[in-house]
């Protein structure tokens, strides 16, 4: 049984220690940062998954522009290498995407493997410029309305309207945490992915 809860300040040091050990060191040198640093996270989307309390995942959000229009910006996620490929990065995914579209966002941004997030349905965004050294054919885009990416392009800047973290248009109460069994889902069994590595 696993338990999916909204990330509060006590689980931040254990999600910081997940993400350290799941990515290389000096990850927050890396530019998609610069979009993040002093910017506050999106924090009904950021989520930790346990086991008997133990941190095994965990996925955050934050909210940056492109063309002057909301976008969220996802990552990083992270599952404790002792429990990759159970399905839970697929579980968190499913989850934070179903409660974006609950708050009322309309498009998610993610740099990272094609193969990896398009069974999610993200796609590359040929005409959106994340800074520097990004490489564009990693820029990858979901739409969470239909058209949300229609004419949205440009540079990925950062967001400067405090408010925009907690948009939120007729949302339902999503601080409450969920309990699912075993997250595999049958849907991911006929998609392929190589196993390549994806950023944060
Ligand atoms: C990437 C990650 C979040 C995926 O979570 P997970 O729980 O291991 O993945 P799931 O169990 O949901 O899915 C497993 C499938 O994804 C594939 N996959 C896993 N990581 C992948 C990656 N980086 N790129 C492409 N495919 C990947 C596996 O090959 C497997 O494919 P299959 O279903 O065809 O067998 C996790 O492996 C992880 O934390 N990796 C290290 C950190 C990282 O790269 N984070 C992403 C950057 S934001």
């Amino acid at each position: 049984m696993y338990e999916i809860c909204p990330e509060t300040p006590a689980d931040e040091p254990e999600v910081e220690a997940l993400y350290d050990l799941c990515f290389a060191p000096g990850r927050t040198a890396l530019s998609s940062y610069r979009l993040r640093d002093g910017v506050p996270k999106v924090a009904d989307l950021c989520l930790v998954l346990r086991a008997d309390g133990i941190l095994l995942a965990a996925i955050r959000f934050w909210p940056v522009r492109v063309g002057g229009r909301p976008v969220l910006l996802l990552g990083p996620i992270a599952v404790h290498p002792t429990a990759q490929g159970e399905g839970l990065g697929g579980l968190l995914m499913r989850d934070s995407l179903a409660r974006a579209r609950k708050l009322g966002w309309d498009r998610v941004l993610l740099v990272g493997d094609a193969p990896y997030y398009g069974r999610f349905g993200f796609a590359r965004l040929d005409d959106v410029v994340m800074p520097p050294p990004t490489n564009p054919a990693r820029v990858l885009g979901l739409e969470l309305r239909p058209g949300a990416w229609v004419d949205v392009a440009g540079p990925v800047t950062r967001e400067t309207l405090p408010a925009a973290a907690g948009i939120s248009r007729g949302a339902k109460d999503l601080s409450a945490c969920v309990t699912v069994d075993h997250p595999k889902e049958d849907s991911d069994a006929d998609q392929s992915a190589t196993g390549a590595s994806a950023d944060q």
